[in-house]
């Protein structure tokens, strides 16, 4: 039986910086390493203030003080976390390629390649790998190749062990995971190495939770996942557009088949679209994979969600400029959140960057307020979509820290994050700031649409007829 000593986790970004505060936190006895390229990521994580960590989520910084200088490291010595641990887990980013081959489909794969030859060129004695990035189905084989092969005597295990944390809810989805997934090769020094990672899991996660599987459909699992949650956001958000035509209320429908035990009532919030880094790149992925096997219906039809999602950001967008008169040019139109969920300082592909896009094209005049993301991060996230230059977002943007003073003659107010601490705005004086009619288009769903109709305001929601 290996007993795990020593864990080297490469990637200490959303995945790796939560996932191995808790194994530090769960697991005293073992040395947690985690270690990135990115110095700034890193200094941020050693930052002797807690609150000054790189990710924002509710309870981390409280678990990264219990921890830090116990037994959890950051670290940019790579190398020698590698050659310390008995455990490796890769936890490095898998984006979709930009370039070459499967440009806008296939996950790039070039940070983990970088991480197994790393790896076959320092490692010294013999360790289990663990894959806790999303990736495609059978990149355990390529990862063998690349390490078998390095002729000096090391062996390696490779296990998959997919995350299924969301962020906003990282803390508390590590430390009571609807399941935790490994998967290993079916021989006798891979179940040891399986063995190895379940006893790790075992410190907190009751061993019913633990599920163990072949590497491909452990690896097949985690793309499938996401497809399956955003297919449900997908659905739903079809449903409220035919809602808005019908009278018929989108959460109204979302409860009554929610209550069905074989639908289930989580992810039916119907929304401006779904967002975040994964859900887009792992569908893309998986239509990318199905493609290059040949499988075109399978192709077709998962790809398909992601052709909605864009549908149900435009549209909301188009909505906006046609409910203003079908103009926003020069108009003031004040954005409330930028985040692609609440309780995260993640942008990535935020809803809020393509519908500030869209009325950016046409001119409107922008001012945007989140509670956790920075005005650098906006427009660094408007600047990486090159519809126009820095300098004419810059022009036409404004991100300002009192949500409050934005609001001062602008024509609409626009919800695209689901910030709690929207609902408790003082509504009223806000109404009497703006010019009238004065508008306000939630795309979360989020308000007392009835108060605000009283206060005065003109509303649209996603999914009800107006
Ligand atoms: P991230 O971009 O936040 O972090 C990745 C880190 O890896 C970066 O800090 C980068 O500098 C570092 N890195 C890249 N190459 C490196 C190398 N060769 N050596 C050392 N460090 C290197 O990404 P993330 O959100 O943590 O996602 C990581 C993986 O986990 C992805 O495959 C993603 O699909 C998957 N995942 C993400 C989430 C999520 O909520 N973000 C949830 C489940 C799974
Ligand atoms: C998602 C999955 O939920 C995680 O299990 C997975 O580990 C992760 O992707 C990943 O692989 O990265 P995450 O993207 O962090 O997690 O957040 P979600 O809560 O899934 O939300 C994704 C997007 O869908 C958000 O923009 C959210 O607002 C939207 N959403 C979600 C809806 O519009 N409606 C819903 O009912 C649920």
């Amino acid at each position: 039986m290996k007993v795990i000593k020593n864990i080297c986790c490469i990637g200490a970004g959303y995945v790796g910086g939560p996932t191995m505060t808790m194994i530090a936190a769960k697991c005293p006895h073992i040395e947690v390493n985690v270690v990135d390229i990115n110095s700034e990521r890193i200094a941020a994580w050693n930052d002797i203030n807690v609150d000054n960590i790189p990710i924002y989520e509710p309870g981390l910084s409280e678990l990264v003080a219990e921890t830090r200088g116990r037994n959890l490291f950051f670290s940019t010595d790579v190398d020698k976390a590698i050659q310390a641990a008995d455990m490796i887990f890769i936890s490095v980013n898998t984006p979709t390629k930009t370039y070459g081959v499967g440009k806008g489909m296939a996950a790039d794969l070039k940070y983990i390649e970088l991480c197994a030859r790393q790896i076959a060129a320092v490692a010294t004695t013999d360790k289990i790998i663990v894959e806790k990035s999303t990736l495609p189905v059978r990149t355990a084989e390529a990862l063998k190749r690349i390490l078998d092969n390095t002729g000096n005597g090391v062996n390696y295990e490779i296990l998959s062990n997919p995350e299924f944390l969301a962020e906003g809810t990282a803390v508390s989805d590590l430390l009571n995971p609807d399941r935790v997934l490994i998967g290993g090769e079916e021989t006798e020094s891979g179940r040891l190495a399986q063995q190895a990672l379940v006893d790790v899991y075992a410190n907190w996660v009751p061993k019913d939770r633990i599920l163990t599987t072949n590497v491909w459909s452990s690896e097949l699992s985690k793309l499938t996942a996401n497809a399956f949650l955003a297919q449900r956001v997908s659905s739903i958000n079809a449903i409220s557009e035919l809602c808005e035509v019908t009278e018929a209320d989108v959460d109204e429908v979302a409860r009554a088949i929610g209550a069905d035990s074989r639908i289930g009532s989580k992810f039916l919030k119907a929304s401006v679209g779904f967002g975040g880094s994964c859900f887009q790149k792992d569908i893309l992925n998986l239509v990318y994979i199905a493609q290059s096997y040949g499988l075109h219906e399978v192709a077709d039809y998962w790809e398909q969600v992601i052709i909605m999602n864009d549908h149900q950001k435009r549209r909301f967008a188009k909505k906006i400029v046609e409910t203003l008169f079908n103009t926003v040019s020069g108009k003031k139109i004040v954005i409330l959140g930028w985040a692609f969920k609440k309780d995260t300082n993640d942008t990535r592909e935020s809803a809020a960057i393509y519908v500030v896009d869209y009325l950016l094209s046409e001119q409107a005049e922008i001012i945007i307020y989140d509670p956790k993301v920075s005005a650098e991060r906006i427009f660094s996230d408007l600047e990486y979509l090159n519809t126009r230059t820095n300098k004419e977002n810059r022009e036409l943007v404004t991100v300002v820290e009192n949500p409050m003073l934005a609001f001062a003659d602008s024509h609409a107010a626009v919800v695209l994050t689901e910030w709690d601490e929207f609902k408790s705005y003082d509504w009223k004086q806000i109404y009497a700031a703006m010019l009238k009619p004065a508008f306000l288009f939630d795309g979360r769903m989020l308000l007392n649409h009835n108060q605000l109709v009283d206060i005065g305001f003109q509303t649209f929601t996603i999914g009800k007829g107006q």
